[in-house]
């Protein structure tokens, strides 16, 4: 997937969020070719860039603002960051093992942005392996009580291509 533009969705709520709180650090993970983590660093955020395919990041990594790190997220390594980025963003990647390591990233008082593709997708192409797909609701019920959920949305989306996905912010108000 090289899709250049980012998802609207995350490009209004970054915008709503950045409005109402100082943003100071950014993660986009697994971020492919880049194009939130380049959305972003055109507005002049510094952005942690991860990703496993190195020819990918690549693509984006000497772009000023970008901290590329290559790295393999489903590892069952722990994570020495923590409660460090104001601003989490997933777009189009799951991997339920490592759902708590992601909520882990975002500080106090910080967002998680996730979007990605859920049941009801199979109609409309791939991904349609369970494994990729969130089930009705389920993010809701992947954060506990130390988030809020600020904005939920699960439907269609038309851009870039017909897709049935689920999105949510959720602030973490509690460490
Ligand atoms: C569908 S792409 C989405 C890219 C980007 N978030 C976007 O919306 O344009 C999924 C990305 O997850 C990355 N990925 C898959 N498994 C990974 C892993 N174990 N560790 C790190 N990145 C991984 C892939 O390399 C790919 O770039």
């Amino acid at each position: 997937m090289n899709n250049i533009n980012p998802s609207d969705w995350i490009v209004n709520q970054v915008e709503l969020i950045t409005k109402k709180n100082e943003i100071n650090t950014i993660i986009d993970v697994a971020c492919g070719f880049g194009r939130h983590s380049v959305y972003l660093a055109n507005k002049n955020y510094k952005v942690v860039s991860v990703d496993l395919d190195f020819d990918k990041l690549k693509t984006f990594a000497d772009k000023k603002n970008i901290i590329s790190v290559c790295f393999d997220l489903e590892n069952e390594d722990y994570w020495t960051v923590k409660n460090y980025f104001d601003i989490v963003i997933v777009v189009n990647y799951l991997h339920r093992r490592n759902f708590n390591k992601i909520l882990n990233l975002v500080k106090k008082n910080g967002f998680l942005l996730y979007e990605t593709f859920c049941v009801g997708n199979e109609k409309y192409g791939k991904p349609n392996r369970k494994d990729y797909l969130l089930k009705n609701e389920e993010l809701k019920t992947l954060i506990d009580n130390k988030f809020i959920v600020k904005n939920f949305y699960q439907g269609i989306v038309k851009i870039p291509t017909v897709a049935y996905k689920q999105m949510f912010v959720a602030k973490r108000v509690a460490i």
